[in-house]
């Protein structure tokens, strides 16, 4: 099975991000030095998918721009010699073949942003990444998407990316039951949107990254408001899991979640300590800094 599209949607809010996401999208907020939906573009690039539909609202063409060629840009980074910079400019406008972007006009929720990718997407099983999730790593260095388009040619069916989670965490994210097949691996059994604590099995949270059969847009059509009064893909998917059958695979490597302010915080303290050219440098200040006075900190 091939996947070649990935829808990522990114026409929410932000709320958690404001004000720093009032007037440019919380995709484009900078980690280290390019923006979260590069890091995300280039994971889907790194699981073999050439083709991306951004679910974008209004004030999001930033985004597109980004994936775009820019020939001043690129014809004055030349003029002035700047090879480096250019390269890791023109990185962005060819990471994918094509790149469409479908407008959310209501931000009714992740599972509406989904269902407006139907007429991009057809009928071909297709990936889903959420704008703000940010993967990393692993031991093997393989973590994310690529494991699930791998976990979902073996499977022929949807794949979800799951994590465990805290027990008191998992009111903030949807929730997957399952036997485990292999390991790592489940036969999902049960799924539920923003379960209060105490009321699940499990502690396997989605967490941003999908494999998904075509069948999930026929369940999307009729999938009500639910929790939140948002239309969750969660629904949607347990609706899904019925009909087809579904897999969640626990994913490697770490994950920042940068809509939340201190995860934005944390992806960048990682980033740069990892590529920075003048890391130790960097470290040493920020050794500096946590014993300043002016923070006052116990440690
Ligand atoms: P979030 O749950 O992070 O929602 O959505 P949000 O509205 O962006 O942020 P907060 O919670 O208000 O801070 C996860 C992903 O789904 C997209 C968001 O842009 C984000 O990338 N999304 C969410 C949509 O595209 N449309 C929606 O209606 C809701």
């Amino acid at each position: 099975m091939q996947i070649k599209k990935v829808v990522i949607p990114v026409a929410g809010w932000g709320t958690r991000s404001l004000p720093a996401s009032k007037s440019v999208p919380k995709a484009m907020l900078s980690v280290y030095d390019r923006p979260v939906i590069h890091y995300i573009a280039a994971e889907a690039v790194q699981a073999g998918i050439d083709q991306a539909v951004f679910i974008t609202s209004r004030g999001k063409s930033a985004i597109e721009d980004y994936f775009d060629y820019d020939p001043e840009l690129e014809a004055l980074l030349e003029k002035k010699g700047k090879t480096e910079m250019l390269a890791k400019v023109r990185e962005a406008s060819t990471m994918f073949t094509s790149v469409t972007s479908v407008r959310q006009r209501e931000q009714l929720g992740l599972g509406h942003a989904v269902f407006c990718a139907r007429r991009a997407v057809n009928c071909e099983p297709f990936a889903v990444m959420l704008g703000d999730d940010i993967m990393d790593g692993g031991e093997n260095g393989k973590s994310g998407l690529p494991q699930l388009v791998e976990a979902a040619s073996r499977y022929k069916k949807s794949v979800i990316g799951v994590m465990e989670v805290p027990e008191d965490h998992v009111n903030r994210y949807g929730i997957v039951e399952g036997e485990e097949i292999a390991p790592g691996e489940y036969r999902v059994t049960k799924l539920v949107e923003k379960p209060a604590v105490g009321t699940v099995k499990s502690r396997l949270a989605i967490v941003g990254r999908y494999v998904l059969m075509p069948g999930i847009f026929h369940c999307l059509e009729h999938t009500k408001a639910g929790s939140g009064g948002e239309i969750q893909l969660t629904d949607a998917l347990s609706e899904l899991n019925e009909r087809e059958g579904m897999i969640a695979v626990k994913m490697q490597g770490l994950r920042f979640d940068t809509g939340n302010p201190d995860d934005w915080m944390l992806a960048n303290l990682f980033f740069s300590l990892r590529e920075s050219p003048q890391r130790e440098k960097l470290l040493e200040q920020m050794r500096k800094l946590v014993r300043s006075k002016s923070l006052n900190l116990s440690c």
